[in-house]
This record gives structure tokens, sequence and C-alpha cells, in this order.
């Protein structure tokens, strides 16, 4: 497996404290047969290049520590970028889009959605980027609203869902989230979003178990194996309406609304 979404490079954000507890993360991903992982710190709207260029200097010190520990999860950096105006110059920097790609992890704050989210995604797109949004299923006030997402699945937005989130860590609507847009074909990537050794592991080995028990061997090789390698060699990854086969074949703004909505409307 490869995790495209985690905190384990040390000291910059909310993530891992210390060296020590980055190599103990990737230890523990490596035993649950993470192969590979992107490092996606924090880049808050209001960081400039020079945190990029921590994040640089940050990487090739834990890259070398790894070396040293005999640590064999292989590693690129990324970031979690805040959605911010110029999005599309700041994804641009050395050292944010992910494994030197051109996918960008983008984050939306919480709370309302932001004006212009369209916008930045498309401007993004226009400047030859991939946009994924990460962990849409945590965000309240875009499961709440089913047109919003299929707009941003029209613009071929793609979709990080976070492991804990299709187990339960994250309590019951968002893994109901989880597990909806999964379902519904609407996600390219699963990943741990791991902080640290304990409340927030980087462990994908029980959500991979549900998708490949749920919705089968294929489509968990699909978001856990296959597409995050697509990702890391920089080739296409696609950017599906719905599962193959299945009525979600349909255009998306054609679909009978209300479906995300009614379902998660008992935890409202
Ligand atoms: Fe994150």
């Amino acid at each position: 497996m490869v995790d495209i979404h985690n905190h384990v490079l040390p000291d910059v954000d909310d993530g891992a404290d210390s060296v020590e507890t980055s190599l103990e993360m990737l230890r523990r991903a490596q035993a649950e047969g993470v192969e590979a992982a992107v490092l996606t710190p924090h880049f808050k709207p209001e960081d400039d290049q020079e945190k990029a260029e921590l994040h640089q200097q940050r990487f090739a010190q834990l890259q070398e520590a790894v070396t040293g520990a005999g640590i064999l999860v292989q590693l690129f950096l990324g970031a979690e970028v805040g959605f911010r105006f110029g999005l599309a110059e700041a994804a641009g920097w050395p050292g944010i889009a992910l494994a030197g790609s051109r996918y960008v992890l983008v984050d939306m704050p919480p709370g309302p959605l932001p004006g212009g989210l369209e916008k930045g995604m498309f401007e993004l797109r226009t400047a030859g980027f991939r946009p994924i949004l990460g962990h849409p299923e945590r965000h309240r006030q875009l499961t709440g609203d089913e047109r919003q997402l299929a707009r941003l699945r029209e613009q071929e937005l793609l979709f990080q869902i976070d492991a804990g989130s299709l187990t339960g860590r994250f309590g019951q609507r968002t893994q109901a989230a989880a597990r909806l847009l999964a379902e519904r074909g609407w996600v390219e990537f699963v990943a741990s979003d791991g902080h640290n050794l304990e409340k927030r592991p980087l462990a994908l080995q029980s959500a991979r178990q549900w998708v490949e028990e749920t919705l089968g061997a294929a489509e968990a090789q699909l978001l856990f194996v296959d597409n995050p390698w697509r990702l890391v060699r920089g080739e296409s990854v696609a950017c599906r309406e719905g599962r193959a086969g299945g009525a979600a074949r349909r255009p998306v703004a054609k679909r009978r609304q209300g479906w995300l909505s009614r379902l998660l409307g008992t935890w409202r």
C-alpha cells in the first residue's frame, strides 16, 4: 500500500512531535504493509515559500534517519494545502504537490464552504494540476450539500477519504458519509491522515478490510494500492462518476437529489 496523506514529517505541524515518533509511525506502517508514504504536512493559507523550504529540510533529515534505522518505507514529500487565494501559484512551489507529481492535496477550512471554491479548483486545473480533496467526508457543510458534491465531481475533483473515517474514528456521521462516498464510487484514495502513534496512527489495514468485504478486493486494490502508486509515479488517476456498471453511470446532475442528505439527516 501507499499512504498519500499523513503528518509523519516531524516538528512542523500537529503531527509527529519528534524524529523518534516519525520512525515508530513508519515502523508500524511497514509492519501492516505500507511500502511508500507521501508526507503531507499542513500548509496553511498564510504559509509562504519559507515554510515549504522548511518542509524540504526536515524531509531530508528524516530520510537520513529512516535509512539509518533500516526502515524500508519509501518516502515522498507533498503537503496538505489549506484552501487559499492563489492556490495555483502555491501549488507550483517546490515540495507542495504530491511526490513531485501534478497532484495537489487540498484541505477545506471547517465551517461554511469557502466562496470561490469551484473557481479555485478550476484555476488549479487550468494551471495543469490535479486537485485531490482531502477527507470531504469530515466536512459537515459539504456532506450536507449533495449538489455541491456533485458539482465538484463534475469538475473531476478527486476525493481522498481517511481510513479512520471508514472505521468510525470520527463518529457515526462521518463514518456513514465515508462509506456512502466509497459505495458510490466517489473515492479515488483512502489514506491514513496519521498524526501520531496512539489516537491517530498511520494505519490502513482495518479500513482496507472493510472495503474488501463490502466493495470487493478489486476496489480495495484500486483505492489502497493502484491509484496511490499511479500518483507517486506521476501517472493518471481516473475520476469516476460512479461505480462501473451501476445506476450511478448516469450523469451526476440528473441523478435523483438527496441520497446523501437523506441518509445523513439522521445525524443532523
Ligand atoms: Fe491531514
